[in-house]
């Protein structure tokens, strides 16, 4: 068991199992993808760990960029309006392959999708390190899903809590 700020959290996932589902994700990409260059473009910050895993376990040509999204509190009763940066690289025509941590309620991942589209990509895919099925509100068609995780907060392996515990190596769950 782990502290993180003031919550207690479980081993969940261990290392070498997230090391096979990162290795069968890979290899699907690696077949799907022969004889293209995909662009995969990871969404920081929690992205960071499962991208770096992920392209080495990559066999096929690729290239790897990173994004962010800011986050606003919106003056509008909508809630908060989100910005992209760091994505201005031309992906006009290419493979894109949004690279994701984690889809909860799937809402990022509803509103990046349009943005990537609308730059004339060949193609768009997702790939997430862990879903929550239970949790999604939108739909969404993830074609690349290392793990499927039931209903509860994880840490670890690039998550956080309060911006802690990125660095763990294995995937921990809440203790409740
Ligand atoms: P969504 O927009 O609801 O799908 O949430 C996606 C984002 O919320 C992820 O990219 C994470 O940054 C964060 N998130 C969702 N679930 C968890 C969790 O269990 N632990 C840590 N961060 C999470
Ligand atoms: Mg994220």
């Amino acid at each position: 068991m782990i502290t993180v700020n003031d919550l207690n959290f479980e081993k969940f996932i261990p290392e070498e199992e997230i090391k096979s589902c990162v290795a069968r994700v890979a290899a699907e990409i690696n077949q799907d993808y022969a004889g293209k260059i995909p662009v995969l473009i990871g969404i920081l910050n929690g992205a960071f760990v499962f991208a770096a895993d992920l392209v080495r376990e990559l066999t096929i040509e690729h290239e790897i960029h990173f994004a962010k999204f800011s986050s606003y509190a919106g003056t509008e009763t909508t809630g908060e309006v989100k910005e992209l940066i760091g994505l201005n690289m031309d992906l006009k025509d290419r493979d894109v392959i949004i690279v994701e941590d984690i889809i909860d309620t799937g809402t990022t991942m509803y509103n990046l999708l349009p943005r990537i589209q609308q730059m004339g990509v060949k193609s768009l895919e997702i790939c997430t390190m862990l879903l929550k099925p239970g949790k999604l509100q939108v739909p969404l068609n993830i074609k690349y899903c290392a793990r499927e995780i039931p209903n509860a907060f994880i840490l670890g392996y690039g998550l956080d809590y309060n911006n802690l515990g990125r660095n763990y190596r294995d995937i921990y769950v809440l203790k409740d």
